[in-house]
């Protein structure tokens, strides 16, 4: 039976830095996420070293899921250079790989995502100015923000999220050390999600970082990795009710179990 076309459970959980062994701790995180969410999001880091040998265990574990999911990719997933290799395992497990575009979860809740990139904050953004590598890392932020823009601008529904690896605002980085900043994300990939609006953002990479935040316009950010989820709520994974009537609502569950 179909669920309510306005409203929506939703799991969400970023850096699960999934390694080759680790095939008990993803089999249990998927009968959880079954037990308690119609869908499930994963903001990037999938796997620790971008290994295709990381994602096989990852990609074994979801097999069992029975709930749609989508993911963004993160910086770890890029490290071995396997990208290609990686997303194919992934998706045939089931889960969809955004990369500035959209999936429909159940046919209804719509899902925007992209990467991200870093380069700072607010006045403290990163300018395309001088050496060539400079213009190049800017330039990276830029197309992200504008692979979101087209992402977001291509989905019909407002029962919307958007999911990012890296932090659209400082307020969910606060905690890290304040050198890193610049490269736990950027002002840059905030802009799209105020301009088409949605209901919430989800991201991950700040391990040490803030749960909650708000965009400019007020839109809802969590950071969801599950570092910090650990180490703040004893949590594997955050639930959040989503509805086009109301704010979205945490929906607090059993706590962590498995390490
Ligand atoms: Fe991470
Ligand atoms: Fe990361």
């Amino acid at each position: 039976m179909a669920g309510n076309p306005k409203t929506f459970r939703l799991a969400a959980a970023g850096d699960l830095h999934c390694r080759e062994d680790q095939h008990g701790r993803f089999r249990e995180f998927v009968r959880a996420v079954n037990g308690e969410a119609e869908g499930l999001v994963l903001c990037g880091d999938l796997t620790d070293r971008g290994l295709p040998e990381e994602a096989r265990t990852l990609a074994e574990a979801f097999e069992g899921l029975r709930v749609p999911c989508a993911a963004v990719l993160g910086n770890h997933d890029f490290e071995a250079g396997q990208v290609k290799e990686v997303c194919a395992i992934l998706r045939q497990a089931g889960i969809s790989i955004l990369d500035g575009d959209h999936a429909l979860l159940d046919r209804r809740l719509g899902v925007a995502g992209v990467k991200g990139f870093g380069g700072g904050f607010d006045g403290g953004t990163l300018q395309a100015f001088g050496e060539p590598v400079v213009k190049a890392f800017v330039q990276e932020a830029v197309s992200e923000a504008l692979k979101l823009e087209a992402a977001l601008a291509q989905l019909e529904t407002s029962l919307r999220v958007v999911i990012m690896h890296y932090a659209p605002v400082a307020a969910t980085c606060q905690g890290e050390n304040p050198g890193l900043y610049p490269f736990l994300g950027t002002t840059r990939i905030a802009a799209p999600v105020d301009a088409f609006g949605a209901l919430a953002v989800f991201h991950g990479h700040a391990h040490h970082g803030q749960l909650e935040a708000r965009t400019p316009k007020g839109v809802p950010i969590y950071n969801v990795a599950v570092p910090l989820l650990r180490s703040q709520l004893d949590r594997k994974f955050r639930v959040l009710d989503l509805s086009t009537e109301q704010p979205p609502a945490w929906v607090e569950g059993p706590a962590a179990s498995v390490h």
